[in-house]
């Protein structure tokens, strides 16, 4: 169906033909635009950015691009295509028909699923509040605006599932959505990722590299749900996704390749003295979003991911492509734990490994960027490699959290992990060190001097295009 741009929301569900529904919807929308305006991009807001809006939500030419004020862009309700006889692809009711509507049974789990999906979508907006004062280029400001205004996007797609399937308690979530803050002590968001600190460009670059790819499989898992409405929202969430994990891909690339450059020019190879960021403290960065956002999978073993499977809500990455046995009633998966201070091997029923079979498929996906990384490296001349630590390394959720493990995963004391943990992680004068170097570049075309530039613009625009006009 084709987006309805004439609407107060823009929508493609014939939102006009619901009227209890819509008024809800258009109570919510000036408390959004409040927490926009309080909680989004800060000081860019009556500045023209050139933004790509959906049109249609067919795959490939979906989007049009064209300078908007932030405050303007048309956030609404955009669901893929419903496929016609669509069934349950797994799990115990595995080939029934989808869900229209909520069964009883899984209004709780369902319910719990979407807000703590939802609230990731305002916290990165408000964890990356101040990143434009310091953008490096109205280039990559424009690609964090894209984001952000895309994350209020998804927002208001999880929003969508809440007021029309959810009733009085679903309106309660959605208002909820607009009081938690990233980071704030007595109401804090729900993740503990969406909580910590965006402060510079390089962890922005890490955050959509990583944390946003967490989103990227969660979406996938949840595009497989039997809750039909939810799967057509997810679907197409992913294609815009795509975009945000490759502003981060691409931007830790042009800092890697910015820092050999700086390499070779700096007496003794230091490229802090000339003004760089260097490819040891790039390693720390990608590995501490990396293990991060491993922690937002939920625990290796859990009865709640079994639940999630068996009843449909929830399946695999690509279940109808990567798997034959939909079921996964008489299998196991053998994990690496902990008993008594040594790693054994032990059988976990399939069901209850879900979180870390989509963390597998997760981590696989991230050496793939990796690979791609290094391959920039190769390519600039430079013998260095960047490589992903164990995923037992610096956990805080699930069950290898409260342990020690050193970056290839094997135990350690307690004092061997505090002496090697500023060799592995950023520290705090790494920290001081990157946020030194934030600066805005605001004359279209130029880069900050730790950056190199991309190797195209955006929507064949050159690279020298005025990205951002200021008001
Ligand atoms: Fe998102
Ligand atoms: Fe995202």
């Amino acid at each position: 169906m084709s987006i309805d741009y004439d609407a107060v929301i823009p929508n493609n569900v014939d939102l006009a033909s619901d009227k209890r529904l819509q008024r809800a919807l258009q109570t919510w929308q000036p408390s959004f635009l409040s927490w926009w305006q309080d909680m989004g991009p800060e000081g860019f807001q009556a500045d023209d950015v050139y933004l790509r809006t959906a049109v249609s939500t067919e795959p490939g030419g979906w989007a049009q691009f064209g300078y908007v004020k932030m405050p303007d862009y048309r956030w609404g309700i955009f669901l893929a295509d419903a496929v016609n006889d669509r069934r349950i692809g797994f799990g115990d009711h595995m080939g029934e028909p989808v869900w229209q509507e909520v069964p009883g049974e899984y209004r709780n789990v369902l319910q719990r699923i979407i807000v703590t999906q939802a609230d990731t979508e305002p916290a990165s907006v408000e964890q990356q509040r101040h990143l434009g004062a310091t953008a490096p280029s109205l280039y990559d400001l424009r690609n964090l605006f894209q984001v952000n205004v895309e994350e209020g996007r998804h927002l208001w797609a999880m929003v969508y599932l809440l007021h029309g399937f959810f009733g009085r308690d679903g309106r309660d979530e959605a208002d909820a959505l607009l009081e938690r803050r990233a980071g704030d002590v007595d109401n804090p968001r729900i993740l503990d990722a969406f909580n910590q600190a965006c402060p510079d460009w390089l962890t922005f670059f890490c955050f959509t590299t990583f944390t946003d790819r967490d989103g990227k499989y969660q979406l996938a898992a949840l595009a497989e749900s039997a809750f039909d409405p939810l799967s057509r929202t997810c679907r197409f969430m992913l294609t815009e996704e795509a975009h945000h994990l490759s502003v981060g891909e691409d931007g830790v690339k042009r800092v890697l390749l910015r820092a050999v450059e700086l390499e070779r020019e700096a007496p003794d190879g230091d490229v802090r003295a000339v003004g760089g960021i260097d490819l040891a403290t790039i390693q720390k960065y990608v590995t501490y979003w990396f293990s991060y956002s491993l922690d937002l999978f939920g625990s290796e073993i859990s009865s709640n991911a079994a639940d999630f499977f068996a009843s449909g809500v929830k399946g695999r990455y690509r279940e109808d492509h990567e798997w034959t046995d939909h079921v996964a009633l008489d299998t196991v998966e053998r994990l690496p734990v902990m008993e008594d201070g040594r790693l054994v091997y032990r059988e976990v029923p399939t069901r209850n490994a879900m979180n870390e079979l989509l963390r597998a498929a997760y981590v696989q996906d991230s050496e793939r960027v990796l690979k791609r990384w290094n391959r920039a490296l190769e390519e600039a001349g430079t013998d260095f490699r960047l490589s992903l630590p164990s995923t037992r390394f610096f956990r805080r959720q699930g069950i290898y959290a409260g342990q020690h493990f050193d970056r290839e995963g094997q135990p350690i004391s307690a004092a061997a992990w505090e002496a090697q943990r500023d060799s592995w992680l950023p520290t705090a004068e790494d920290r001081a060190y990157v946020a030194s170097l934030m600066h805005a570049v605001t004359e279209p075309g130029k880069m900050a001097h730790w950056i190199a530039p991309p190797s195209r613009g955006i929507d064949k625009q050159p690279v020298e295009f005025e990205y951002v006009r200021k008001a």
